[in-house]
């Protein structure tokens, strides 16, 4: 999605359609975890992980340098120094080797022009316990009102992160229209 699609991204009804309050809720996130936020756009969900990072941080990594202003200019007006925007690039997220607690990637996966060099990438930035929690449309059910180009199948995803070593812990249905999927090191 190019910048321009900013504004979708931050539609106000967005909340009750896809409940990224139970997403937010859900994440395994504790008060000192280094967080990315791999394809972070506005920091929709950026900053309100933030808020429950007290002595944590969320690297919110984007390719598109327009959504990281979006973000920086946010981050000035709500007075928020633990969301630090990282300028990634199309096959690597410029993440610290095994630094990271937990990584979630909200309806970004499935764009990713080069999904196995960043899977490896990621994958090199987890700490050895850490997560990756994979957000996506689910792709079986066609009721999920979005073109099947941006969904993804449980096997996609589960195949897809085998690929790259991660082991499944557990998907979870409690989203309206998403697939909260948990995969670790
Ligand atoms: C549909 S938006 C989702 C944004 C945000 N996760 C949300 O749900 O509000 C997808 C974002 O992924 C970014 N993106 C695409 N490929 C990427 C990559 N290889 N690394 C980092 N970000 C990427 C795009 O620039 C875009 O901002």
């Amino acid at each position: 999605m190019g910048h321009l699609g900013a504004g979708w991204l931050e539609r106000p009804e967005r909340e009750q359609v896809e409940r990224t309050d139970l997403l937010i809720k859900n994440l395994p996130l504790k008060p000192d975890s280094v967080v990315a936020d791999i394809g972070a756009g506005t920091g929709y969900f950026a900053f309100p992980v933030a808020r429950r990072l007290p002595q944590g941080v969320v690297l919110a990594v984007d390719i598109q340098q327009e959504m990281l202003d979006i973000i920086s200019a946010r981050s000035l007006e709500l007075g928020v120094d633990n969301v630090k925007p990282i300028l990634g690039d199309i096959k690597g997220a410029d993440l610290a080797v095994e630094s990271v607690d937990l990584i979630y990637i909200v309806d970004a996966y499935h764009e990713f022009s080069h999904p196995l060099e960043m899977g490896r990438a990621m994958v090199e930035a987890l700490k050895p316990d850490g997560q990756l929690v994979l957000i996506e449309y689910r792709g079986e059910d066609p009721s999920v009102p979005i073109k099947r180009l941006h969904k993804m199948t449980q096997a996609q995803a589960k195949a897809e992160m085998a690929a790259i070593g991660l082991r499944w812990v557990k998907t979870e249905d409690f989203l309206p229209q998403q697939h909260f999927m948990v995969f670790a090191r």
